[in-house]
């Protein structure tokens, strides 16, 4: 058998995969996000830990994790999570969506040096302006920091003692010389940092340490479980939809939202916000467009209105054409295609008549123009898509794929009930990591549902695109 985790945004959850792939079982412990300030999001890292410990715990009551042969490691980008000479984090981890750093972003991203090795802007979310930051404004932070982790490493830490990361994660992070599958001095440097900062790096399928026997011991597993490399959320899921070969690509609507695909090489062109990292296979390469708020915008007027997200998507049951009231999902900020720290969410065109069914269908409308607008950038790189998979706690709405399918013209599939996220993906590498990297552990679950575009309605979305990119003009202006 074999487990997967995934350390995500809202929660941390774990699979337990047999050796047909089949999920046996899975748990999952909640995690809150503080928002200190305007901009700000933060998560403390031992809660990471709380969590595993909980639903490790809760699987070890329930099977005899004995058998289990490896763990696979897959999380939440970006993150800074920053470690003293001990191994203790020093701070609140600053998370992906967090964009208090944007001056250090601009300023680091004006250094031609950036794009060019790391192949991305150096975008407010990325890793290394957060350190920029935390130098300025935290100097006695930054001077005690000994280790920069990312999220899912930091919990590789806690199971197996060992500072190590792999590729898909670190080329989110600024730092990576992409093409090379390394990190860069030059850029470590310009941040005050060095190698001896950062975690080794591993292809995310290779086993990058042995679970602590400690640990072991008190959940009942063998004494000799390795834990896979694993890989940034995105790639994780990639890789347990089997979107891993050229010309395929997945929608994810979960707390952000991304447009992914497989490249057959490595060709950035950061100026299109298009996102270009290592895959988490050895010499593979993925591009992605990301938005801030995809399930988080639905979230937010769930909060707003006292009813859940469920609860408010219900009356929406046959796609209809985008209403008049108009919803910008940039409650954070946005990455592709604006690369706009400042820029905030809006609704407009509210007529007497908008009820909260109106609001919500604006609000998943709103979402769905912003993947059209990744589509659009990721066509500038030369990346075209003609079909997709859908994953996300979002893909359980109908109204939102067949919206998907139709703004962006292309047929958008569904796995079957399951999942095939991101730990399903972890528990796949580490699958990889004890029997090597073979196409049984790349195919494409099955499809319970294809939503296919409306004919009928792609004019009138297209219509409402072109209002939706009008408005982003306006909101800049006064947000
Ligand atoms: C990707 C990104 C988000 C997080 C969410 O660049 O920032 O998708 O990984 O967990």
């Amino acid at each position: 058998m074999y487990i997967g985790i995934d350390l995500g945004t809202s929660g941390l959850k774990a699979v337990l995969v047999d050796d047909d792939q089949r999920i046996i079982d899975e748990a999952h412990a909640a995690l809150t996000v503080d928002r200190p300030h305007p901009g700000w999001s933060e998560q403390d890292a031992n809660s990471w830990l709380d969590a595993a410990d909980a639903v490790l715990a809760g699987l070890a009551k329930r099977h005899s994790l004995g058998s289990v042969g490896a763990i696979g490691l897959s999380g939440q980008m970006h993150g800074a999570t920053l470690l003293d000479a001990s191994d203790k984090p020093l701070r609140p981890c600053i998370l992906w969506n967090d964009t208090r750093s944007a001056d250090e972003a601009a300023a680091l991203d004006g250094d031609p040096q950036w794009r060019e090795k790391s192949g991305n802007i150096v975008f407010p979310g990325f890793t290394a302006p957060k350190l920029a930051w935390v130098r300025i404004h935290e100097p006695a932070i930054f001077e005690k920091t000994a280790k920069v982790l990312l999220p899912k490493d930091f919990l590789r830490l806690w199971l197996t003692g060992e500072h190590v990361s792999e590729m898909s994660d670190s080329a989110g992070t600024s730092w990576l010389y992409v093409a090379k599958r390394d990190w860069d001095d030059g850029l470590l440097a310009a941040t005050g940092l060095d190698r001896s900062h950062m975690p080794a790096l591993v292809e995310g399928s290779a086993v990058s340490g042995k679970l602590r026997s400690e640990l072991a011991a008190k959940f009942g597993f063998a004494d000799n479980v390795v834990i896979a490399g694993g890989g940034g959320d995105n790639a994780a899921s990639a890789i347990g939809v089997g979107v891993a070969t050229p010309g395929t690509a997945f929608v994810s609507l979960g707390t952000s939202g991304v447009l992914f695909a497989s490249c057959p090489s490595y060709s950035p062109d950061a100026q299109t916000a298009v996102h270009t990292f290592c895959h988490a296979l050895p010499d593979t390469w993925h591009q992605m467009g990301v938005i801030l708020s995809a399930t988080d915008s639905l979230e937010w007027f769930a909060r707003l209105t006292g009813a859940t997200a469920s609860e408010l998507t219900a009356p929406l049951k046959t796609l209809r054409a985008p209403g008049r009231a108009l919803f910008l999902p940039y409650l954070g900020g946005e990455r592709t295609p604006h690369n706009d720290a400042q820029v905030r969410g809006s609704l407009l065109g509210i007529e007497h008549l908008a009820d909260r069914t109106a609001v919500a269908q604006a609000i998943l409308e709103g979402v769905v123009h912003a993947i059209r607008d990744c589509r659009d950038a990721l066509a500038k790189t030369g990346t075209t898509i003609d079909n997709l998979l859908a994953v996300g706690g979002g893909s359980r709405s109908d109204y939102w794929l067949n919206a998907v399918a139709t703004s962006l013209d292309v047929p958008v599939s569904r796995p079957v009930a399951g999942d095939f996220g991101g730990a399903f993906g972890a528990a796949r590498l580490a699958m990889m990591a004890v029997h090597g990297v073979e196409q049984q552990y790349l195919t494409q679950p099955p499809v319970e549902a294809v939503f296919e575009p409306k004919a009928d309605l792609r004019d009138a979305y297209t219509e409402a695109h072109g209002r939706y990119k009008e408005a982003y003009r306006t909101t800049r202006l006064v947000s």
